[in-house]
């Protein structure tokens, strides 16, 4: 009851807060257009669009062949494509801010990643204890185990959907264990982290506001769940959680701080490695001879993954709000706009990779923009990475063929993009 209460203390605000943001943008929508700048070409382009959340890339290609600067004045949105362009945006946190929201919604509760300096970097120190590159490194043996059950089981059943069988067991096992929830309430923690991801993904509309408040339960409930393994001292010291919650032991981090890095980490460690996995099942299917490459080069799993990530960004974009009026070539984005970051444009941006709508397994893809870059750059990269290489030095050692059985179905969630169901029949090497 107590929670109830704090939690719509603290949510309704936000809920208001989207409300009149949403509003506001409403608003300038109806002025804007007529007054973008003259190097800045109107484009009909919008992630919130569920047919082109499922496939961006004909979208890509138009922008990355235009101008340097797109604006949707339905979304009073401003786009930034090229690999360049999006690169410096992400690292010029002076200008272009996070603390407005780093989604449409625009109005996420003020933390870790809709943060700006000073207070990202106290809570950036705040994460690192538990997440430095030998603490990520101890969690390997686990995550090469999980990985060799996960393909076994899809060996043994030769007919399945990838993503309830590999993606999502291999990443949520991998996440509970590495934050010190795993156990019985792991399904639970999956259904929520589903759940509370809608918080992100808000409009002015009847399902937008039904999306918003699935967000909050979702997000509640995760929070009581966490809340409880704390409260019965079955937090592990070597895990993440454990690590914050050691801190917090020292006065250096409140309770809600804490609730809420369990929450932010579960929801961004979750999907987005999920994504990750599931698309690499598709990439093998539809390049065999890049499979076949691979179980001659085993030693190409490393650059594979990158390349995977490159090709299919889980996370696609992401949004920063300028503070002042930021120049992008000829183009000047006002002060005070909404500028997407589309980090899935740029990893395919022809300038940077050279027939960038194609996946090479051997191809140098160091640079990519996957995870970000500057100071909200993923701090999970190592554990992603690990879990990807995993599965795929699996996939590579006892799956001979991969035949996708029915068409793919794709998320639709405006920033985030990954398959929902991909049925496949594997046969073994
Ligand atoms: C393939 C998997 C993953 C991808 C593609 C991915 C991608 C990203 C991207 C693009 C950002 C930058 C956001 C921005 O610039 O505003 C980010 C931030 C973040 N990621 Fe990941 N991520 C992945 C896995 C993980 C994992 C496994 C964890 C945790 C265990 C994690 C935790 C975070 C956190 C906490 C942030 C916010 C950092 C900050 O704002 O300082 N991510 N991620």
């Amino acid at each position: 009851m107590k929670r109830d209460a704090q939690l719509a203390r603290v949510s309704a605000p936000m809920v208001a807060k989207v409300l009149a943001l949403t509003t506001a943008k409403k608003a300038r929508t109806r002025l804007a257009g007529a007054n973008v700048h003259k190097h800045v070409q109107i484009t009909d382009f919008d992630p919130l669009n569920p047919a082109i959340a499922a496939d961006p890339y004909p979208h890509y290609r138009e922008l990355l062949a235009g101008e340097r600067v797109h604006y949707n004045p339905r979304r009073d949105v401003y786009i930034l494509a090229r690999y360049d362009d999006v690169h410096a945006a992400a690292r010029n946190h002076e200008v272009l801010s996070s603390a407005r929201g780093v989604t449409f919604s625009q109005g996420s509760p003020p933390f870790l990643p809709t943060s700006d300096q000073p207070a990202h970097t106290r809570m950036r120190r705040q994460l690192s204890p538990g997440m430095t590159r030998s603490a990520l490194e101890a969690w390997r043996p686990l995550v090469d185990q999980i990985a060799r059950e996960v393909v076994g089981d899809l060996l043994t059943k030769r007919t399945a959907d990838v993503v309830s069988t590999v993606a999502t067991p291999m990443t949520m096992r991998t996440i509970t264990n590495v934050l010190g929830v795993s156990g019985g309430d792991e399904d639970a923690f999956r259904r929520l982290s589903n759940q509370a991801i809608r918080i992100t993904d808000v409009s002015f509309s009847v399902p937008g506001l039904v999306s918003l408040a699935q967000g909050i339960t979702g997000f509640r409930r995760l929070r009581a769940l966490f809340t409880h393994r704390r409260d019965n001292g079955t937090l592990n010291h070597s895990t993440i959680l454990g690590q914050l919650a050691a801190h917090a032991e020292h006065g250096r981090l409140s309770d809600s701080e804490l609730s809420l890095f369990a929450v932010l980490l579960m929801v961004a460690g979750f999907e987005t490695s999920a994504n990750m996995i599931s698309t690499l099942f598709l990439t093998l299917a539809n390049y065999p001879e890049q499979f076949r490459l691979l179980g001659q080069r085993p030693e190409l799993i490393g650059s594979a993954v990158e390349e995977q990530l490159r090709f299919m960004s889980p996370v696609q974009n992401i949004c920063r709000t300028t503070r002042a009026d930021y120049r992008v070539g000829e183009a000047v984005i006002p002060a005070g706009s909404l500028v997407l970051l589309a980090w899935g444009a740029a990893n395919r941006d022809p300038q940077q990779f050279d027939d960038p709508d194609v996946f090479r397994a051997d191809r140098d893809s160091a640079g990519h923009l996957a995870f970000g870059t500057g100071i909200h750059g993923c701090p999970g990269s190592q554990l992603a990475r690990m879990e990807g290489q995993a599965v795929l030095r699996e996939i590579v050692a006892s799956v001979g063929r991969i035949d996708v059985l029915e068409p793919p179905a794709w998320t639709t969630n405006a920033n985030l993009r990954g398959l929902t169901r991909l049925r496949v029949a594997v046969a073994p090497r």
